[in-house]
């Protein structure tokens, strides 16, 4: 646990590249450079949220990976569903946590790989917890905000532990049928009309589906059926 870093990705990184083991979680009160998705930033309000990420070391090939960030979703949208009910958090694929259309938690994974075998990989997880709205991006939310009330971030952040262990142990187990079928449950993007983000290209289409890889399976304007891995959801 740190006061201030920089990332905690790049800490959880460089200990699992020194040979650190599984389930090791670096935290911290607030990060100077927090990392978004697509080279995004993580604005990190100090002592106002969880910012912490997490090395796993899956036995998983390289394309089933990008199912441990639905995984992650659906540990902490659980996890925060259980402290605002009766007020839910949905996904936005692949793994933005929203409340309605705002976002209240975000997901980073980052993977140190050769050719055919992941070495580990580190999942990062923000949530917004007692952040106010002019501390936070616009179109952002806390979980203070929204029950306007204060919550306790160890508390947060235990819940969104238990789950990420059950989940993890499951699908080590069982496979990830039963965990693709949860997030299905709590998304909020397929069956509706988005636009899609990719490479600076953006287009319309319906979101009808994700695949056994987690890959978002849409159907565009002319018919056709494209699936993708990475990119981002603009939903309305
Ligand atoms: C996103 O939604 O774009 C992902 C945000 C991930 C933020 C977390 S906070 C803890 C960890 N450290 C980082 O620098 N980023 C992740």
């Amino acid at each position: 646990h740190f006061e201030t870093v920089e990332s905690t990705m790049n800490i959880a990184f460089s200990s699992g590249l020194k040979g650190e083991s599984e389930g090791f979680i670096v935290c911290a009160e607030t990060q100077t450079a927090g990392k978004g998705r697509m080279g995004r930033k993580w604005v990190s309000p100090k002592g106002k949220g969880v910012y912490f990420s997490i090395l796993l070391k899956p036995c998983l090939p390289i394309n089933e990976l990008p199912k441990l960030t639905l995984l992650a979703a659906v540990s902490v949208c659980e996890a925060i569903n259980s402290i605002i009910a009766p007020l839910k958090s949905n996904i936005k694929w692949p793994n933005d946590i929203l409340v309605g259309k705002r976002k209240l938690a975000g997901i980073l994974t980052e993977l140190n790989a050769e050719m055919d075998r992941a070495n580990f990989i580190v999942i990062g997880i923000g949530i917004n917890v007692n952040s106010s709205l002019n501390m936070l991006p616009a179109g952002s939310t806390s979980m203070k905000i929204e029950v306007k009330k204060e919550f306790s971030r160890i508390l947060v952040l235990q819940e969104v532990l238990y789950r990420l262990e059950d989940w993890y142990i499951k699908v080590n187990k069982e496979g990830f049928d039963g965990l693709i079928k949860e997030w299905k449950t709590l998304n909020s993007t397929i069956g509706k009309t988005i636009a899609f983000s990719d490479n600076n290209k953006v287009f319309k289409a319906k979101a009808i589906d994700i695949d056994e890889f987690g890959r978002l399976v849409l159907k565009t304007n002319n018919g056709r059926i494209i699936k993708k891995i990475s990119g981002d959801v603009i939903q309305n």
